[in-house]
């Protein structure tokens, strides 16, 4: 069983609106609403791919019941802290006729002194089922300090149970020094981490063995179009996706962890965990995430990723 831990999640509605304009009045027909953050994707992707999770985090007010509703039909097991404030709206507003987005964020809830009870609640679910892995997901919230994912890691790996990561910036840089077992930057996260471009198959093994060597067991750093790279200890592998029409890339990175740590779960080795985790994402980008005839169409995609020892070298 896995937990997905996500801080700062919130409700979606996305509109569509042929010729939207600033200053305007338009009739819209229903929107789509749905749970959305980061671990919820993984949470539900990770469902669909048959395993059974839990999912955590901070939930409040209205859009809270909302998505704790969802999580209810879902199967999702729900292990939210309740919030005083809301939980965030995030209204993306599509002209279909130009397909130019609009987006509004809300800030969303405050979360301070709420970040010591999280701990002592994230030590007793950990304690209490046993998970395979726990995945941090996603952005922190407003006023949660950077070190709460190397707060978080630390606990749970001290418990025995292997932590995933898959954030950016400061929140990520503290978490690696928790040594998680396996973190997920894409190509720009890595390289704000770093500090330094990153152009090349050489630059991401040179970058990614630094961070092995501070004591973070794995990396996969996904590059889009391009693929992804395996690294830990026993070596590297570069991942092909196969060609498939582009619907949407946004929330591929989230699709594709579910399909790794899914594998992993299923005790795949790296290898062929890759090729699910590909195949996962490669679903998603054609749209056709969640959908009941998942597993099936991922095992006919998983076929066409080309999955090999890293070659050093080339560009990405
Ligand atoms: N245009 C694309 N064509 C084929 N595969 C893609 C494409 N975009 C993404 N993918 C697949 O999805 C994986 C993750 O993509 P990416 O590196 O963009 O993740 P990400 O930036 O973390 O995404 P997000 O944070 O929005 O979920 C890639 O490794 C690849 O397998
Ligand atoms: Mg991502």
């Amino acid at each position: 069983m896995i937990l997905t831990v996500t801080p700062n999640p919130c409700v979606d509605r996305i509109y569509s609106a042929p010729g939207f304009r600033s200053g305007g009045i338009h009739r819209v027909s229903k929107p789509l609403v749905r749970a959305g953050g980061k671990g919820i994707n993984v949470a539900r992707t990770l469902h669909l791919l048959g395993g059974e999770v839990h999912a955590t985090g901070f939930l409040g007010g209205l859009n809270g019941e909302y998505i704790r509703g969802e999580l209810r039909n879902e199967g999702i097991g729900d292990f939210f802290l309740t919030v005083q404030e809301e939980t965030r709206s995030k209204i993306a507003i599509t002209d279909t006729r130009t397909g130019e987005e609009t987006e509004i964020n809300e800030p969303g809830p405050m979360i301070t002194e709420e970040q010591d009870k999280f701990l002592r609640h994230l030590d007793s679910l950990v304690r209490r089922y046993g998970y395979s892995y726990v995945a941090f997901c996603g952005s922190l919230p407003r006023g949660a300090n950077n070190d709460f994912y190397f707060r978080c890691v630390e606990l749970v790996q001290s418990i025995g149970v292997k932590c995933a990561v898959d954030t950016s910036g400061e929140a990520l840089k503290r978490s690696i020094e928790a040594k998680p077992w396996i973190v997920k930057p894409n190509r720009a996260e890595l390289s704000e981490i770093v500090k330094a471009k990153i152009e090349s198959y050489d630059d991401i093994m040179k970058q990614c063995h630094a961070i092995l060597d501070s004591g973070v067991g794995n990396i996969v750093v996904t590059l889009g179009s391009c693929g992804a790279v395996y690294i830990n200890g026993f070596g590297a592998w570069s991942a092909s996706p196969p060609m498939v029409p582009v619907a949407h890339s946004l929330g591929s990175g989230d699709a594709f962890l579910s399909g790794l740590l899914r594998g992993f779960e299923m005790n795949l080795d790296p290898h062929d965990s890759l090729k699910l985790a590909m195949a996962t994402a490669a679903l998603h980008i054609q749209g056709a995430l969640p959908d009941e005839y998942a597993k099936q169409k991922i095992s006919e995609l998983e076929t066409n990723v080309t999955v090999g020892k890293l070659c050093v070298g080339g560009g990405v």
